[in-house]
């Protein structure tokens, strides 16, 4: 079977190595990939938003399977133009990544739809968007409606913030047209969890749970960061929960988008808050997170290429595709300075002394005539596995321990909270 995975990061890197396990055979390609994923796909040298490059290079290939990791490539329509072409591809159409690329539309269809979100306004005017901070009682959240990189949320302490948020966003436009309207939330408090379910139209299953830590220091200081840490599963996700987000979360936000003409075919990423009235929908992304990735596609039993493939045929409802009630801890390297300015080039070490139990996956590497060396903010998740989150956080930082590279940035408290055993996670089938 003849594969592409597009996208070249940590994920991607993952995405790989789960393929290569379950399919020691497949005839595996990525584009563009990057070094480590070198060693077990071809890489094709085409980036993961060369839209027409890589409907090309499809339809001259004839891969069985488009893999898109990354959101861009889809909300360019990738997905929609190799399925015109008569290529199978996993991931949303441009149409339904808008559940990710729209906070506005995403509010207004979970709103009708009944999700529990936070209480939400949007705005299309700075001066109504002011008017309502002026009304408001509680702490307020101001979120920028389009993608930022995962920067476009304020969350405020005083009135006085989310007035200067509503400016930096919608006046100084410090997000771009990403902030041509906003989206004002109460502030809800509580613990956060991810959930990963794998979605084709209104039919879906749940893979996985994870937590992850956007801070760039321990102790949740610092800026935010596309990531630097992640553990799955989380003993928050019991079987109770989980059911509980499938029957009021998932499945109505499925059949929303299927109704507003929009069905959901991927994986859907679901950010949640555990208030003290039950789960609200914080995000979605419509992706695997990464570093999420990292740690859920090592602890999941069952063929992840045929459940791809039955989630473009429509239905995942026979899918064997669940957690394995193993745990994994996921502890990024990153380069000192990230998320701000930092030096790359730096020499990797260590990387071949990694101890039972741990796995490297590579984001920002690069390899050189005498090795590899430093090519990006962040640069290596390093993954510990064991049959629970204390077990394999003990193996991550174990690993972290064998591999150096001047100016090494990392979290020492990845997971360090997570004391309960890790629950063998149930196969939420919904009916
Ligand atoms: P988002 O990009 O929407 O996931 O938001 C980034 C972060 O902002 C989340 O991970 C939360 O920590 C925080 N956040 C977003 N919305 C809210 C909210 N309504 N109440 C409290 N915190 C929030
Ligand atoms: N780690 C967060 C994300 O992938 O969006």
């Amino acid at each position: 079977m003849k594969i592409l995975v597009v996208g070249s990061g940590g994920r991607e890197h993952a995405l790989c190595w789960r393929i290569r396990a379950d399919r020691p055979d497949a005839d595996l390609y990525c584009a563009p990939g990057n070094s480590a994923i070198a060693n077990i796909a071809t890489t094709v040298p085409l980036a993961a938003d060369d839209i027409g490059g890589l409907v090309d290079w499809s339809v001259a290939n004839r891969p069985d399977l488009v893999i898109v990791g990354p959101e861009d490539p889809c909300a360019l329509g990738l997905v929609d133009r190799l399925s015109g072409a008569g290529i199978r591809a996993f991931g949303p159409s441009a149409a339904a990544t808008r559940l990710e690329s729209s906070k506005a539309w995403t509010t207004e269809l979970l709103d009708r739809a009944g999700v529990p979100i936070p209480d939400s306004a949007i705005f299309d005017t700075p001066l109504d968007a002011h008017d309502y901070v002026d009304d408001a009682v509680n702490p307020l959240v101001v979120k920028a409606d389009g993608l930022a990189l995962g920067k476009g949320v304020l969350v405020c302490d005083t009135p006085d913030e989310a007035h200067a948020a509503i400016d930096a966003i919608m006046v100084e436009r410090r997000f771009g047209d990403a902030g041509s309207s906003v989206v004002i939330q109460e502030r809800c408090f509580g613990p956060e969890l991810s959930v990963f379910a794998i979605c084709a139209g209104t039919s879906f299953r749940i893979i996985g749970s994870a937590r992850d830590y956007k801070r760039a220091y321990d102790g949740d200081h610092g800026l935010n960061t596309g990531g630097v840490g992640a553990y799955s599963p989380v003993a928050d996700a019991d079987e109770a929960l989980l059911q509980n987000v499938a029957d009021r979360i998932i499945g109505p936000t499925l059949q929303a988008a299927a109704d507003a003409g929009h069905p959901f075919t991927g994986v859907l990423y679901a950010g949640l808050m555990l208030t003290a009235d039950g789960p609200v929908v914080i995000e979605f992304n419509i992706r695997f997170g990464d570093p999420e990735a990292q740690v859920i596609l090592p602890t999941m039993r069952g063929d992840l290429v045929e459940a791809m493939l039955a989630a473009i045929d429509g239905d995942v409802s026979t899918i064997d595709l669940v957690p394995d009630g193993s745990a994994a801890v996921c502890v990024v390297l990153a380069s000192g300075g990230y998320p701000g300015s930092y030096e790359t080039g730096r020499k990797i070490e260590g990387l071949d002394a990694l101890p039972p139990g741990a796995l490297a996956f590579h984001a920002g590497t690069e390899t050189r005539g005498d090795g590899l060396y430093t090519a990006g903010g962040r640069v290596l998740g390093i993954v510990g596995t064991g049959p629970d989150v204390p077990a394999a956080r003990e193996n991550a930082y174990a690993a972290v321990d064998e591999v150096t590279f001047q100016e090494c940035q990392w979290r020492s408290d990845i997971a360090a909270a997570e004391k309960a055993p890790a629950r063998k996670s149930p196969s939420v089938v919904p009916a």
